[in-house]
């Protein structure tokens, strides 16, 4: 080998591995699909050791295995929830405001999730005991018992989160919400979901595009790597 090729080898290699840090970064949320059963979070329900930023009495379970996982959640997860909650009964049919129960999307970087005095607040009237509606007879809701026995013990909701960027990814939700980038434009149509599911891929590239005003020229943002990653 010449002594000019040698040295050739040397910007050669750092352009090869930039390229492979960047290729594994898009391809990381599909290698996540086929390797982590959405049904992981379904199983034991463990409190996390890092379930913070929640409102005090909401505890999001099985953080803590994705503490390093490479990657953000895969699209399409959508894991059992502890009690069936309807989007759709609550944003459609009474016409519920987002940030009624996710109280903080707009001042913070975690949207929160409701405190489980947020839901008696109307379900200590709404009682279980459901009256005939809908052409169904009366009945005892499942998902409303559940929720007061959680109350009456005084325990959060272990709800299982759906929505997950690793750990050395920054994504502030105020700064989104207060753009005017709409919940709908990353988690779709919430409120028709009989069961939420995660909607984008959520992976570097996804963020990226939309960054450099390919989604639409009015949400055109920062994209050095410090911007995400610090
Ligand atoms: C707009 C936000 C954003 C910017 C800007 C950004 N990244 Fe990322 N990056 C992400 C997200 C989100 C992920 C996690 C994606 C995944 O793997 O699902 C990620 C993942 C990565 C990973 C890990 C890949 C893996 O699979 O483990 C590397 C390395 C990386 N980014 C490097 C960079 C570099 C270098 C730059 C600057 C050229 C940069 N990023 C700019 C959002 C961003
Ligand atoms: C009455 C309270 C309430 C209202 C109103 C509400 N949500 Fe939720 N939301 C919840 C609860 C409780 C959960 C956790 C259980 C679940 O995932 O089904 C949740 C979960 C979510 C998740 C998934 C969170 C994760 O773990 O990644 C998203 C996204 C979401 N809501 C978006 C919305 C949007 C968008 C609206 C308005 C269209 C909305 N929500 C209105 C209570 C509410
Ligand atoms: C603003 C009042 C209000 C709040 C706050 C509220 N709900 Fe409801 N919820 C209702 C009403 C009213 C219904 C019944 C809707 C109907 O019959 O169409 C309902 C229906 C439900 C149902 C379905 C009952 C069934 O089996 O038909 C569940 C489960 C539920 N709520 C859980 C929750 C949880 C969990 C929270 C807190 C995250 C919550 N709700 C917050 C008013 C509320
Ligand atoms: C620009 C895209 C974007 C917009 C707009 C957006 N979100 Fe999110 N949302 C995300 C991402 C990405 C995550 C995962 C964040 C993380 O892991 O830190 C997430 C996570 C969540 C979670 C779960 C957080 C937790 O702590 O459990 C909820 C709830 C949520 N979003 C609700 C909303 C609501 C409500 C709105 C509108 C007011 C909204 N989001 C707007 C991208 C977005
Ligand atoms: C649909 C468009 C869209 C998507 C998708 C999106 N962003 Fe953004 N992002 C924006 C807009 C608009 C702003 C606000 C820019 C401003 O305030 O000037 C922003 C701002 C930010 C900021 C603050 C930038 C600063 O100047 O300090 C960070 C950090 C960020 N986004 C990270 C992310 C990450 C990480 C993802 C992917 C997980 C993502 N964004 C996905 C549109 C988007």
């Amino acid at each position: 080998m010449t002594i000019r090729s040698k040295w050739a080898v040397v910007p050669g290699f750092v352009v090869l591995t930039s390229i492979a840090a960047i290729v594994s970064a898009y391809t990381g949320a599909r290698q996540q699909q086929a390797t982590t059963p959405d049904t992981a979070a379904g199983s034991a329900v463990r409190p996390s050791a890092r379930a913070t930023n929640k409102a005090p009495d909401t505890v999001i379970v099985n953080r803590g295995e994705w503490g390093y996982w490479g990657g953000s959640t895969p699209q399409g997860r959508s894991p059992t929830q502890p009690i069936a909650f309807p989007h759709p009964r609550h944003v459609q049919t009474l016409g519920m405001n987002c940030l009624y129960c996710h109280f903080s999307a707009n001042k913070a970087m975690d949207p929160g999730l409701p405190a489980v005095s947020t839901c008696m607040g109307c379900h200590t009237v709404v009682t279980a005991q459901r009256p005939a509606t809908d052409g169904l007879p009366a009945r005892t809701s499942e998902g409303i018992q559940k929720l007061t026995t959680y109350w009456q013990n005084k325990q959060p909701i272990p709800w299982v989160r759906v929505h997950k960027v690793p750990d050395y990814v920054q994504f502030p939700h105020m700064r989104h919400v207060n753009a005017g980038v709409t919940c709908q434009t990353c988690h779709g149509q919430v409120q028709q979901m009989t069961r939420v599911y995660q909607y984008a891929p959520l992976n570097m590239g996804w963020c990226i595009n939309c960054h450099i005003g390919n989604v639409n020229p009015a949400w055109k943002a920062r994209y050095d790597c410090s911007t995400c990653h610090y």
